[in-house]
């Protein structure tokens, strides 16, 4: 499964590039703003640190103004996927988007009605949210599933994008459901790591050497 960071943080994924496992970004209006920087500005910083898919929103809400705002995005670097909400314009923008070679991330999914929808109007990626969908009481995971098993029957080729991931135990569940993607706080990917017998036994290894080599 490929990992994604859901941040607009340059700090955070100049941590995660070094680690080598980071294969592309989302951000979102919501992460853009945490920053303080134009989009623009901080979506050409984040292509130079990750070299993958970087996911960059648009704010407008009617297709046409959608559409412009995606074309002008998309030429920030090869690397920019245009982001659209599951909406009757931006499903609009994302075939005409689409059309023009550009790919969108169809974002804001709730239902599996709505990642069909997306993958007939042509879109590169669907981010289902499976944390917000467990907010309200629903089981988030069963949304991934159900994607990936409706994508599958038809050959869509529009990729899964696990979305709203609040810890490790989404990221394993939706590698399991077989999403292509997930996309994680740098909190969480920095949870995946930690293990407790790994710290144990690396303490061990390192007493049991030191015993015997350490410097007299
Ligand atoms: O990209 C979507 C993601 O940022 C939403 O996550 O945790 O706010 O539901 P969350």
């Amino acid at each position: 499964m490929k990992f994604f960071l859901d941040t607009a943080n340059l700090n955070e994924l100049r941590t995660g590039a070094k680690w080598g496992i980071v294969d592309g970004v989302t951000t979102n209006p919501t992460l853009i703003a945490k920053e303080g920087k134009p989009i623009k500005e901080q979506i050409a910083a984040i292509c130079d640190i990750i070299d993958g898919p970087i996911s960059a929103e648009v704010v407008a809400t009617e297709s046409k103004a959608m559409i412009a705002e995606g074309s002008d995005l998309a030429k920030i670097h090869k690397n920019v996927v245009v982001k659209v909400p599951l909406t009757r314009d931006g499903i609009e923008a994302c075939s005409a988007l689409s059309k023009d070679g550009i790919r969108v991330n169809v974002t804001l999914c709730f239902s599996a009605a709505q990642a069909l929808i997306a993958a007939k109007a042509g879109a590169y990626f669907i981010s289902p949210f499976v944390g917000r969908l467990d907010d309200i009481g629903a089981t988030g995971m069963d949304l991934i599933h159900q994607v990936v098993h409706i994508y599958q029957n038809y050959d869509f080729d529009t990729q899964v994008l696990a979305a709203s991931l609040r810890g490790p135990l989404h990221v394993i569940d939706a590698a399991l459901a077989g999403a292509h993607i997930g996309t994680l706080p740098f909190k969480v990917l920095d949870q995946l790591f930690n293990h407790p017998l790994t710290d144990k036994g690396l303490d061990q290894f390192l007493k049991d050497y030191n015993k015997v080599f350490a410097q007299k």
